[in-house]
């Protein structure tokens, strides 16, 4: 029960934001940062997320504006929310920052974003940005924020030597799956890497509940948040299958970060990990090569599908008109097409500006490109629940808390977790 409140205490996405209506006056008659000083919170702190940031800093600074860095460690981003908060709260917010899905629409809500409308048209947006991520860019039909990638959620990493010990493929369904990582496990390789924080448990239990269930399923349990599928069989069967994981990691997960549980299996002593494609920047650091040194699968069972997962960045209003002229040109440098290109090749993502050449990029961005163009056909292509792309903030962290007490859990019943998840469906 402590720890449960601790974590409720650490959900800082389920922070109403209505406080800060005031704040937006505040906002605009504070003092504004100095001269054409772009102020830019992020959390890209690992060595791909900084190596991707820093391409960013450099691109802003040949424009003539200064980058002033905001970085705020901590993996998917809930350290960073609350650093945003206590900034917009005290009137000071940073020219941008990196938000994205339904939180955009909370904070055009509560009046601090500015609109870039003018580089957005400019640039025909509208024409380059598939509509279901265009629309969660605009407020009240406004561009407010601009997205830089397409992350893959529902991937599979493997260590290609881990994988060539067992003699065993990259496994395509949950039996594979389960029969690889007994193998690995008598082989004395831990089969699972994970990092013990909510976030990840949240993230792993979505590939699994999309590979168990499809989209179909997925679409009504995580985007219509309908309480019979998130309590049904299929869910039921989801959760089990994702706690039948558990036994396959190691005893050291308790806060680890994301990328130490990626370096697990870039130095082989983890075999595989679930997690989005932000993972291949780590490879790619490191030096390694897809399909040599490791392998890049969507998730059992989740081959026809896609989770998207789309990083973007939100303008405040503030006072400077230079600040708003280093905005404008953050706006226009995030979405061009020389920036999305080198941006992508070190974050692991693809661009989200379509048409754009991937001749520069491995065959994991190649497939994810096609794959993403092939669900969109099919209709399987899915917001990420797990990494704010669809469900309301408090939602998120309530199934956030809900899936982290089932994984810990020695006794709670996939039954309970269910109903569990029903219920938080509701949360306001
Ligand atoms: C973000 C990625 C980031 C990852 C780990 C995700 O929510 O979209 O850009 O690399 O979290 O921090």
């Amino acid at each position: 029960m402590d720890m449960l409140r601790t974590r409720v205490a650490q959900r800082t996405r389920r922070v109403t934001l209505t406080v800060l209506a005031a704040a937006a006056t505040v906002a605009l008659t504070a003092g504004a940062a100095s001269a054409a000083e772009v102020e830019v919170l992020h959390y890209w702190t690992s060595g791909g997320e900084a190596k991707s940031a820093q391409v960013l800093k450099q691109m802003l600074e040949k424009k003539g504006d200064t980058w002033k860095d905001f970085a705020v460690a901590g993996g998917g981003g809930e350290n960073a929310m609350t650093a945003l908060k206590t900034r917009v709260i005290s009137g000071n917010p940073p020219a941008a920052a990196q938000i994205k899905g339904p939180a955009i629409q909370q904070w055009g809500d509560e009046g601090v974003l500015v609109s870039i409308d003018d580089v957005a048209h400019a640039d025909n947006w509208d024409k380059v940005l598939p509509t279901q991520i265009s629309s969660i860019m605009k407020y009240k039909g406004q561009y407010v924020a601009a997205p830089v990638n397409v992350h893959r959620v529902n991937w599979l990493w493997i260590n290609a030597d881990a994988l060539k010990k067992v003699n065993a493929q990259p496994p395509a369904t949950w039996d594979d799956f389960f029969k690889t990582a007994d193998a690995l496990q008598k082989a004395g390789i831990t089969p699972v890497a994970i990092g013990g924080q909510s976030w990840q448990e949240a993230e792993t239990f979505e590939t699994v509940a999309l590979g168990v269930g499809g989209a179909a399923f997925y679409k009504k349990a995580f985007v219509q948040l309908d309480p019979a599928t998130l309590k049904s069989p299929t869910m039921i069967k989801a959760l089990e299958t994702f706690k039948k994981i558990k036994p396959y990691t190691d005893k050291g997960q308790t806060g680890r970060d994301w990328n130490m549980a990626t370096g697990m299996v870039i130095a082989g002593k983890a075999a595989m990990q679930f997690m989005g494609d932000w993972a291949k920047g780590e490879f790619t650091v490191a030096n390694k090569t897809p399909g040599q040194d490791y392998l890049c699968v969507p998730g059992p069972g989740t081959q026809d599908a896609y989770t998207f997962n789309v990083d973007s960045f939100a303008f405040f209003k503030v006072k400077s008109a230079e600040v708003e002229k280093g905005q404008k040109d953050l706006a226009g440098l995030l979405m061009s097409p020389e920036f999305q290109e080198i941006f992508n090749l070190n974050k692991g993502s693809i661009p989200v500006r379509q048409g754009m050449d991937l001749a520069k990029f491995d065959e994991c961005a190649k497939k994810s490109a096609a794959d993403f163009k092939n669900a969109q056909v099919k209709g399987t292509l899915v917001p990420s629940w797990a990494h704010d792309m669809v469900i309301k903030p408090a939602v998120e962290g309530a199934f956030y808390d809900v899936i982290g007490e089932y994984w810990n859990s020695d006794s709670e019943t996939a039954q309970q977790a269910a109903d569990k998840l029903a219920a938080a469906s509701k949360t306001n």
